[in-house]
C-alpha cells in the first residue's frame, strides 16, 4: 500500500500550488495529478454537477489505485468533500479545514478575509470552519471569478491581473482584514502581487501548507509514507487540452512536469 500512488485533483492549474508544497515536503511519494480542463472553472458550476465531477475523478484515481486523496481544490474541499468523504476506503483530505485552522493562528484582531470562488463562497464553509475553531471571528468572504482565468493563461503579474486584485482585495482592506485565505488553490499564484497591494499588515493564507502538514501526518500515523529508493513518478492528466496545461503548468512549476495526457471521464 505505501508504494501507491497520491492522487490530487483540481479544476487545472490551482492545484499546482500544493503539488510544489508536496514536492517540497514529501519528495519521495509517488503522485497522479488529474486537472478537469473540461469543467473549468468550477466557481460557476452548481453542487450537483462539481458531485458528479468528484464521483469519476476519485472512479478514475481507482484504476491506479492511489493510498490518499488530497482535494488540491477549495471548490470540492467546500462543496463535495463532506458528501463523499465517507464513500471510500482511503484517507482524503481537503484544504478548508488546515486554511481556517492557519488563518486562526494568524490574526491578531479577529478579521479575516477569505478569497474564493464563487461555488465556494456559497456554501459558507471556510466562514463555519473558522467560526467553529473562533466564534468571535468576523469573516468578510468575496468571490474574485476573474483570477481563475488569469492564472490559466500565465498572466501573473500583467496590468489585467493588478486591476483585479485591487478591485477585489481593497474592499476587504477596507474591512480591517489582518489575515487573508487564499480559498482557491489557483490564488497562491498571484501572491506576490496580492502582497504587494495588501502590505505587510496583512498575512496571506496559502492552504497548501496546513494541508500538506496534515498529510504528512495521516502518511505517518496510518503507515502509509513510501519507503523506497526508487524515484519516485509524478503524472499528470487533464479532461480538456493538454498543451496549454503542459505550457502553463511549466510555467508555474517547472519541469516535473514532463508530460500531460488527456483522459475523457465519464
Ligand atoms: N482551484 C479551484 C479552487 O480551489 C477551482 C477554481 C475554478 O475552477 O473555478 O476552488
Amino acid at each position: 500500500m505505501n508504494k501507491q500512488p497520491i492522487g490530487v485533483l483540481d479544476s487545472g492549474v490551482g492545484g499546482l500550488t500544493v503539488i510544489k508544497t508536496l514536492l517540497a515536503e514529501l519528495p519521495d511519494e509517488d503522485f497522479i495529478y488529474f486537472g478537469d480542463t473540461a469543467h473549468l472553472p468550477y466557481g460557476n458550476k452548481t453542487p450537483e454537477q462539481l458531485m458528479t465531477y468528484a464521483r469519476s475523478i476519485m472512479a478514475f484515481f481507482g484504476q491506479f489505485p492511489v493510498k490518499a486523496v488530497v482535494v488540491a481544490c477549495g471548490t470540492h474541499s467546500s462543496v463535495t468533500l463532506q458528501h463523499i468523504i465517507n464513500d471510500y476506503p482511503i484517507p482524503m483530505l481537503g484544504v478548508v479545514k488546515g486554511a481556517a485552522r492557519s488563518a486562526v493562528d494568524a490574526t491578531s484582531n479577529q478579521c479575516i478575509g477569505v478569497v474564493a470562488t464563487q461555488a465556494t463562497v456559497n456554501s459558507g464553509t471556510f466562514t463555519r470552519e473558522i467560526k467553529s475553531l473562533r466564534p468571535d471571528c468576523t469573516v468578510v468572504e468575496i468571490a474574485c471569478p476573474k483570477f481563475v482565468p488569469l492564472v490559466e493563461s500565465g498572466k501573473l503579474d500583467d496590468s489585467d491581473t493588478r486591476q483585479a486584485v485591487h478591485e477585489y482585495i481593497g474592499p476587504l482592506m477596507d474591512q480591517g482584514i489582518d489575515t487573508l485565505v487564499l480559498g482557491c488553490t489557483h490564488y497562491p499564484f498571484l501572491s506576490p502581487v496580492i502582497a504587494e497591494f495588501a502590505g505587510s499588515q496583512v498575512t496571506l493564507i496559502d492552504p497548501s501548507h496546513a494541508t500538506v502538514e496534515e498529510l504528512k501526518q495521516v502518511l505517518r500515523s496510518q503507515n502509509l509514507a513510501r519507503q523506497t529508493n526508487e524515484q519516485p513518478q509524478r503524472q499528470f492528466y487533464v479532461s480538456g487540452n493538454q498543451e496549454s496545461f503542459f505550457t502553463v503548468g511549466k510555467l508555474l512549476i517547472g519541469d516535473v512536469i514532463q508530460k500531460v495526457e488527456q483522459v475523457f471521464l465519464d
